[in-house]
């Protein structure tokens, strides 16, 4: 509970409104799209500006309240969760384009704009902004920098780090930092930037993103095809990628698939149904690239990699494959899946599925498994659904034992526990296993230098 006094303080800053108390604006803002943890935040709160930030991080600093900076909480690690009476700073606000130079093709705006919005923005001025994935639509880009957000479209423009060119921060002791100011070339020592990307809200609040932007892409295909078997994705990644620049190399498996259909209602992309699919995109810039695809298509179907496959003739034919893919996420929620989300390189891939498909089969015996991910990238979805019947602590207690066998395996590749969905609360007995202690030593003194009260974020990524 807040005290009258810190009440009317944090309301002096942002005005009566936009301070919320009420049960339902703490449950809706306290929560990510995790189901694991209570929300319990004191208040929220919705700064208007820059300054109304850095004002409410002083408040905090006098009154030692911690805060949870809040994007669109769709973050699947707890990172945006408040649990323990913290403040939610949320940035809904700040969701103006503050700043466009079409001559760098860059874009400057406020943390709290939606992912799409800013996509809409680019196209609307015949550029591209390749950072995608199903959460678009509610997502903010202070929080795809926070947790350097990674998506579909990895494989070929790599994740959010790379195309920020700037930002403006509120650290946890109240200093306003500015950094790289949208330069392209800037070697006047370390790159505090990039610290703040991929730091969960742990060092300070991002405020105001500088986006680079790029030329859209030309036409593209996009195929789904059926895969014989889970090591047989690789055969296929390799055969394609090397003669094509893929776009996008994602894949799932048919039980994935199955949940999809039941809950959207599309239809299945394949008369028959092969234990996985894959499906990739690639830009068409002349015939010979199409001829060039269907020849590796009937290689790979010759070689019993691939049983069967689609190809888009059109635009909303390519959207509804997508949408198989897409849509995973959210028709996988009801049975509260408990996350994995691992990566290792994906030259080690075909290794690692093999032991990491038969440690699973044999630890979750009793439990559905979906298998899916942006393979390409060497990153693995795996999520366990929860039985039914099962309570729900009793199922994550369950988890917890195979999640540090599945760490330690991903250690043994030299894999990463989180490949895109950040640390969080989630991930963070699991940090060791892809980060040394001097690694994580360090990363606990960057974090007091930025943050000396430790007020911001408290408890994510590490305690
Ligand atoms: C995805 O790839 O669909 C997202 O990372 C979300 C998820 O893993 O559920
Ligand atoms: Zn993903």
């Amino acid at each position: 509970m807040l005290s009258k006094h810190i009440v009317e303080r944090l309301k002096s800053i942002v005005g009566i409104s936009r301070l919320l108390l009420s049960k339902s604006d703490l449950d809706r803002f306290g929560v990510d799209r995790t189901t694991i943890w209570q929300p319990r935040p004191c208040a929220v709160i919705l700064p208007g500006s820059v300054e109304e930030v850095r004002q409410i991080v002083l408040v905090a600093n006098e009154f030692n309240l911690a805060i949870v900076p809040s994007g669109g909480r769709t973050g699947l690690s707890g990172g945006a969760v408040a649990a323990n009476g913290e403040l939610v700073v949320a940035m809904d606000r700040l969701n103006q384009v503050l700043d466009f130079k079409p001559l760098e093709r860059t874009v400057t705006l406020g943390a709290g704009m939606i992912t799409v919005d800013l996509q809409t923005f680019a196209e609307q001025h015949n550029l591209f902004f390749p950072v995608d994935f199903a959460a678009a639509g509610s997502s903010q880009i202070g929080g795809n920098v926070a947790t350097n957000a990674g998506g579909i479209k990895v494989i070929a423009y790599g994740m959010t780090r790379n195309w920020v060119l700037g930002l403006k921060v509120v650290t946890g002791s109240g200093e306003l930092l500015d950094l790289n100011r949208g330069l392209v070339k800037n070697n006047t020592g370390y790159d505090l930037r990039h610290l703040f990307i991929g730091s969960e809200g742990t060092l300070g609040l991002i405020c105001e993103v500088t986006i680079q932007l790029t030329r859209p892409p030309t036409e593209s295909r996009v195929m789904v095809l059926g895969v014989s078997h889970f090591s047989a994705i690789l055969k296929v990644l390799e055969a394609f990628s090397a003669q094509i620049d893929l776009s996008a190399f994602e894949f799932f498996s048919q039980l994935a698939l199955e949940k999809v259909v039941a809950h959207t209602g599309c239809a299945e992309p394949l008369d028959t149904a092969a234990p996985f699919y894959a499906l990739l995109e690639f830009e068409i810039a002349n015939q010979d690239l199409l001829d060039q695809a269907m020849g590796i298509f009937e290689h790979i179907v010759e070689q019993g990699w691939v049983l069967d496959g689609v190809m888009s003739q059109s635009l909303s034919q390519a959207q509804s494959l997508w949408k198989l893919r897409e849509q995973i996420s959210e028709a996988l929620r009801q049975w509260q899946p408990y996350k994995n989300d691992i990566s290792v390189r994906v030259s080690s891939m075909a290794d690692f599925i093999k032991e990491a498909d038969q440690l699973v089969a044999d630890r979750y015996a009793d439990f559905e498994l979906v298998w899916y991910g942006h393979i390409g990238d060497g990153n693995l979805h795996l999520n366990i659904l929860k039985p039914e019947a099962m309570d729900s602590q009793d199922f994550v207690a369950s988890c917890v034992p195979v999640s540090s066998e599945i760490g330690g395996l991903v250690a043994r590749y030299q894999g990463s526990v989180s490949a895109e969905h950040g640390v969080g609360l989630l991930k963070k007995d699991y940090l060791h296993y892809s980060r040394s202690a001097a690694e994580i030593d360090m990363m606990r003194r960057i974090k007091k230098a930025f943050d000396p009260k430790g007020l911001l974020n408290p408890g994510k990524i590490f305690d």
